[in-house]
């Protein structure tokens, strides 16, 4: 058997899944199980540098796992697995708190957001997070971490560190590199077109397990533009919000931007926002549908993080076995 490249990506279960991360990531996610190796886990340790309810983060990681395989993430060609349940995460990250400078951390832009926010809360762990997650990567001796643009800074930081350990020790980490997505819709929030779609702003954010009505509701009101020709045609920068309900519309359907004016040609707003809404409804249906069928099958759950733990605990135990020895631990 030719090896595959090897490709792992960690997501916060942090928030709802919404059409943003939907369009904009986890679509594109099953077909890569054919090219790649792919790891995905649910960074439950990262969560906490951030306060969360108990019982909504372990109600999130298992609904995210069963989003992403109603999303067409395949548990016998992807190890999906639970960060928390592979307990060499956490002490990687120990090992590489100790190889990560503080003023490398401190030029974190997301560290300094995130304190920024949460200023009643600036921990250690929102500080060494991007140790943390040094470690999750280096770990499975990845070639490439899928990221947004967001994470590429602590992607670069993890192989400061990757090259740090092995300049010290000998090559022990493999290098990798992050890649960030090829294709993918940008897509924003429908309230404030400026902004991208955020859990965090509920109004203008389509969330994979609302209702149809709901989100039909939530198209209906997106804020579209105040020019005076009302006419869907794709100009981003005088039309942000008309823009954005194309890129959707164009996402879901298949159809190009040319296609979508030729559809809409003549016809208002009033006609566009809750076709969109209806074309939206249609593609989540299925994801929605598919989540409450495995979420009512606790067992199957189990069974597909217990397995991916169990294979993702076999490679990260290689590595740090390693990396004890290199630094010195004695063996057990
Ligand atoms: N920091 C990432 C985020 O907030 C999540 C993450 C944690 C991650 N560990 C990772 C991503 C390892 C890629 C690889 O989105």
């Amino acid at each position: 058997m030719d090896e595959k490249k090897r490709m792992l990506s960690g997501i916060q279960p942090s928030g709802d899944l919404h059409l943003g991360n939907y369009l904009g990531a986890i679509r594109n996610w099953a077909e890569r199980a054919e090219t790649f190796d792919c790891y995905y886990f649910m960074a439950d340790l990262h969560t906490i540098t951030v306060r969360q309810t108990p019982a909504d983060l372990r109600r999130r990681t298992l609904e995210q796992l069963a989003q992403y395989i109603a999303c067409g993430l395949d548990p016998e060609k992807n190890t999906l697995f639970v960060q928390s349940h592979v307990h060499q995460h956490a002490e990687l990250g120990w090992v590489l708190n100790c190889y990560t400078m503080f003023g490398e951390l401190s030029r974190m832009t997301q560290f300094k957001d995130k304190s920024a926010k949460n200023a009643e809360n600036i921990n250690g762990g929102l500080f060494t997070y991007p140790a943390l997650m040094a470690a999750d990567i280096l770990l499975y001796q990845p070639d490439f971490v899928p990221v947004g643009e967001d994470q590429k800074q602590h992607v670069e930081l993890c192989r400061d560190v990757a090259n740090r350990f092995n300049g010290i020790y000998g090559d022990v980490f493999k290098v990798p590199e992050p890649f960030i997505p090829e294709v993918g819709a940008r897509v924003m929030s429908l309230g404030t077109p400026e902004n991208k779609m955020s859990k965090s702003d509920p109004a203008g954010c389509v969330f994979l397990m609302d209702k149809p009505e709901d989100i039909l509701r939530k198209f209906k009101r997106a804020v579209t533009d105040c020019d005076t020709e009302r006419c869907v045609r794709y100009a981003p920068d005088e039309k942000p919000g008309v823009a954005n309900l194309m890129g959707i519309y164009a996402a879901v359907t298949g159809m190009d931007y040319a296609a979508v004016e030729r559809e809409f040609e003549g016809q208002g707003y009033g006609a566009f926002k809750p076709r969109v809404g209806e074309a939206v409804v249609e593609c989540l249906r299925p994801i929605r549908e598919e989540t409450t069928r495995l979420l009512a099958d606790k067992g199957y759950l189990e069974s597909v993080y217990r397995a991916g733990a169990e294979r993702a605990g076999y490679m990260a135990e290689k590595t740090l076995r390693k990396v004890y020895k290199k630094v010195g631990f004695l063996a057990r």
